[in-house]
């Protein structure tokens, strides 16, 4: 179901007179509860590439704790950031006709628009997106990636290949971690899968009342996210006592959290661990999500290699299509993939 774009609507209004779809009195009931002291933990990756020991188990301890960090000394040229950052925003900046040519079709997650708009009465996220499937390279399609800005393609290929690349490094840290063989996480990823989502979340007068991207936790097995602009609105579900805890962005990082497959590998040692996007009532903040997920030929289920003996199996085991069921049937009826895999 196509929805219109917020930005054009913000652009049209002023963001004043949020409408109905949009209003989300539930984000406003707890908005204030966040701890603003909470800090999400620090992983140094070159650190991590030097055989740190003190910083595997660090990062250890925040997959265990937290299910989140922000990941400085990454290693992606400053030049390929920085493209990234400029291609994601011209490419918002663009006339409404230019994005349109890259909307998103019936049945297809491809493409610029909303995900998951299934009924005429569901909740609106107050955000714009452009998602496309980026790795495999033959999985791309190429009918939605914008030839407009110029560049965007090539940056885009570029940034996919180098988000990657840390993702492997990190998932061969973390099995190390886990004490498994290093190859048993990487070979379900030969061939892995990546999916690049850039949000435009506008500002809005109201923003208390709106949700850039509803609570949820990611069904992928590893997400990295980079921080476009210097504007906060990523918190993350603290583990006490529930409260919102809000990401500052770190000049220079990325944000990695562990996903819905990471934690069934682990049978729930890893914890995938709710998050939103909340929006700023002046400015307007982007962001770029790389989401990692096993091959198509990988099975997901609980590794017998992390379990201790006799231990509960928290998860079911499934196929990759199977999967892909679980997980369409869970976002139809406003579930999650981790619920319907127990
Ligand atoms: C998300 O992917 O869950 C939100 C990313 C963000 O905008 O920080
Ligand atoms: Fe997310």
């Amino acid at each position: 179901l196509p929805v219109p774009s917020v930005q054009a609507l913000v652009a049209a209004t002023g963001g004043a007179d949020v409408p109905p779809r949009y209003l989300r009195p539930e984000a406003a009931a707890d908005a204030a509860a966040g701890d603003d002291e909470a800090e999400i933990p620090i992983i140094d990756f070159q650190r991590l590439l030097m055989d740190s020991h003190e910083e595997a188990a660090r990062l250890h301890g925040a997959c265990q704790e937290w299910g989140f960090f922000q990941l400085i000394n990454h290693g992606i040229p400053h030049d390929v950031v920085e493209g990234m950052k400029a291609g994601v925003e011209g490419f918002f900046q663009q006339p409404a006709e230019t994005k349109k040519q890259f909307a998103q079709e019936r049945g297809q997650l491809d493409g610029y628009g909303q995900l998951f708009v299934v009924s005429e009465d569901q909740k609106l996220d107050w955000a714009d997106i452009l998602f496309l499937n980026t790795q495999p390279p033959q999985d791309r399609n190429m009918r939605f990636w914008p030839d407009k800005p110029a560049n965007l393609r090539r940056t885009l290929d570029k940034y996919s290949a180098a988000v990657k690349e840390v993702a492997d490094g990190l998932l061969g840290v973390m099995s190390k971690n886990l004490g498994l063989e290093p190859g048993v996480i990487a070979e379900k990823c030969v061939g892995g899968i990546q999916a690049i989502r850039m949000n435009y979340y506008p500002p809005c007068a109201e923003a208390h009342k709106v949700v850039g991207f509803a609570p949820h936790s990611d069904s992928d097995l590893l997400t990295l996210v980079l921080q476009v602009n210097e504007v906060q609105g990523l918190q993350i579900r603290g583990r006490e006592d529930g409260s919102w805890v809000p990401v500052k962005p770190v000049e220079g990082s990325l944000v990695v959290n562990v996903g819905d497959i990471f934690e069934i590998f682990t049978n729930g040692r890893y914890r995938s661990i709710e998050h939103r996007a909340m929006i700023n009532t002046e400015k307007e903040r982007l962001s770029v999500a790389a989401f990692h997920s096993p091959s198509v030929h990988a099975t997901i289920g609980p590794l017998r290699e992390v379990m201790a003996h006799g231990e509960e199996v928290l998860y079911k085991t499934v196929d990759h299509e199977r999967s892909m069921r679980l997980f369409f049937s869970a976002k139809l009826e406003g579930k999650s993939f981790l619920q319907r895999m127990k």
